[in-house]
């Protein structure tokens, strides 16, 4: 190896290890990146970019099939869908990005080495010794360890995942998956089985969502479950709900789950009333686990706690000093932006404890985390949920603005689905928001970066939105919070709000942008 002791060593090369890895190499840290499989993690070989890959096209097919003729493509053959071909394009993207990514690490300098990570001792003090099982074996020292191992899909033994009939996400993402099952059961309609879902669905299959919870994706906004579901159900995509799947079975034609309600108890099971769904194939995507095998646990002093690496919430050091946990394995959200967040953390404490490199200590804020979903319809969200508001008993004004009352969109041929933000009463604070429908996760990216510093409602409402834009939806969605959008017609301003200055104080506040001269939108007032 080129460095008898690196300053830095991270295990595990996905979305939350080789930005640690390129983050320290930017701050001149010698870095090593151990990768057992491939780099790009689960997020770039078997979750969010393949998904996104299938995900594109089957919104091509789907756009083709409603929108064609309206828009002028007269489509005189039929219309086929060719998962062959959609696979080829998926593999072709998962490996060009493997290769940028590879290429930005040698560029950086780092040490990529391919091979099973272990930490076989060593202390803050002394530096940590590591195990690389590779096509051959290594040792090398590191001052500091950066463990970013991720997690895998659960495997639920009664499932009997056998990996050809009953899957995981990361078989159906494997290079070689070419099969469009006729119909396909989809065990958990959380994140996973939606995206999967829609995707099956444009494709020909016939699909079957069984979800244990009262409802699917239940961490969104009801408002914009209910709006997902009304479209499955235009699909002919068949949700239930409150099922507990008891087990499932390949009998070498087709697949069989036998199911119960999801609130019978353990003492009642057997005489509880079953269902039986049948199918040619089943996706099993009922949340994931921690990956902390083989990363030598056990030669450290390391917590575990329901399978999880322990780490302190601010820092990210795990209970061993000079070793930090980031992304998944920590038993956080499992999102690969905040994997990625985490990195830079983590890197930024570990460089400090060394020194000499001109970091500073730095804590986590997940205050304002925004997170996407792509299925029949993007959805995305940022913030409170209303739930979590009404629960705390925290009083807001919610505004809300649907697509098919902007220009853009509806020449885009995209007029379903809203966007609703909830702004605190008293402060006109942004609390939260969530979109249903376009372009979602990029129009919920301005409502992040409004909360993340602070802005109120009304700075979003006095800046100047581009015309014609999707961006539109945050501006009237923003006026709609205190009645004022101008092209949602059902509120009047009068009979919604009672009119307080305060109220519109943000319509008159922007004194830098008026100092100089610039027009500020509501300078006319209400
Ligand atoms: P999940 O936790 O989102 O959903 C699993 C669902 O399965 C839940 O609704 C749960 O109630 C249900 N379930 C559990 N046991 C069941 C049973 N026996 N019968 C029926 N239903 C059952 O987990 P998922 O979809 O596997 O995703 C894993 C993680 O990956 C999530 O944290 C998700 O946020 C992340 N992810 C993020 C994506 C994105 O940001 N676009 C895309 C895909 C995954």
């Amino acid at each position: 190896m080129s460095h008898e002791i690196y300053d830095i060593a991270v295990i595990g090369a996905g979305p939350g290890g080789y930005p640690a890895a390129i983050r320290a190499a930017q701050y001149d840290a010698n870095v090593i990146l151990i990768e057992k499989d491939k780099v790009g993690g689960t997020c770039l070989n078997r979750g969010c970019i393949p998904t996104k890959a299938l995900y594109s096209s089957a919104k091509l097919i789907e756009n083709i099939k409603t929108n064609g003729k309206a828009f002028g493509v007269d489509i005189e053959c039929e219309i086929k869908p060719n998962f062959n071909n959609a696979v080829d394009r998926k593999n072709l993207i998962v490996s060009q990005l493997i290769q940028n990514i590879e290429a930005l690490i040698k560029q950086r300098k780092i040490d990529l080495v391919y091979g099973v990570g272990s930490i076989i001792g060593g202390s803050l003090e002394k530096g940590f010794e590591l195990v690389i099982r590779g096509t051959e074996e290594k040792r090398v020292k590191a001052k500091r360890i950066i463990i970013a191992t991720g997690s895998s899909p659960s495997l639920i033994p009664s499932f009997n995942i056998d990996h050809k009939r009953i899957l995981t996400s990361d078989d159906i993402l494997s290079f070689d998956f070419k099969t469009i099952p006729k119909s396909l059961l989809i065990i958990g309609g959380g994140v996973i089985g939606c995206e999967f879902a829609n995707i099956f669905n444009e494709f020909g299959s016939k699909i079957i969502i069984l979800e244990y919870l009262s409802s699917i994706l239940a961490n969104e906004e009801p408002s914009i479950v209910r709006e997902l579901k009304k479209k499955f159900k235009t699909m002919d995509i068949e949700v239930y709900e409150k099922k507990r799947v008891l087990n499932v079975i390949n009998n070498g034609l087709k697949i069989t789950a036998t199911v119960c309600d999801a609130n019978v108890t353990e003492s009642d099971l057997e005489k509880a009333e079953k269902l039986t769904f049948e199918a040619d194939m089943c996706l099993v995507s009922v949340g994931r686990r921690y990956c902390i095998q083989e990363i030598g646990i056990e030669n450290t002093t390391i917590e575990i706690e329901k399978g999880r690496i322990v780490v302190d919430s601010k820092t990210l050091e795990t209970g061993e000093k000079g070793i930090y946990a980031i992304g998944d394995v920590n038993g956080g959200l499992m999102l690969a932006h905040v994997a990625s967040y985490e990195a830079d953390i983590a890197i930024f404490n570990a460089l400090t404890s060394i020194g000499g490199f001109g970091t500073f200590p730095v804590k986590t804020d997940y205050n304002v985390v925004p997170s996407s979903i792509f299925t029949a319809y993007e959805i995305a969200s940022v913030g409170y949920k209303s739930k979590f508001l009404e629960d705390h008993n925290i009083q807001v004004r919610t505004g809300r603005f649907g697509y098919a009352g902007l220009g853009k969109a509806k020449c885009m041929g995209e007029e379903e689905g809203f966007l609703m933000i909830n702004v605190d009463e008293e402060t006109d604070e942004i609390l939260g928001a969530s979109c249903i429908g376009v372009a979602a996760p990029e129009l919920i990216a301005e409502i992040a970066l409004a909360m993340k510093n602070g802005l109120t409602i009304n700075e979003i409402t006095d800046t100047i939105h581009s015309h014609p834009t999707l961006s539109e939806m945050v501006l009237e969605a923003a006026e709609d919070v205190y009645g004022l959008s101008i092209h949602r017609s059902r509120r009047r301003i009068k009979e919604q709000i009672d009119l307080k200055e305060d109220m519109i104080r943000g319509f008159v506040k922007s004194e830098k942008l008026k100092k100089y001269g610039l027009i500020s939108l509501a300078m006319t007032g209400v």
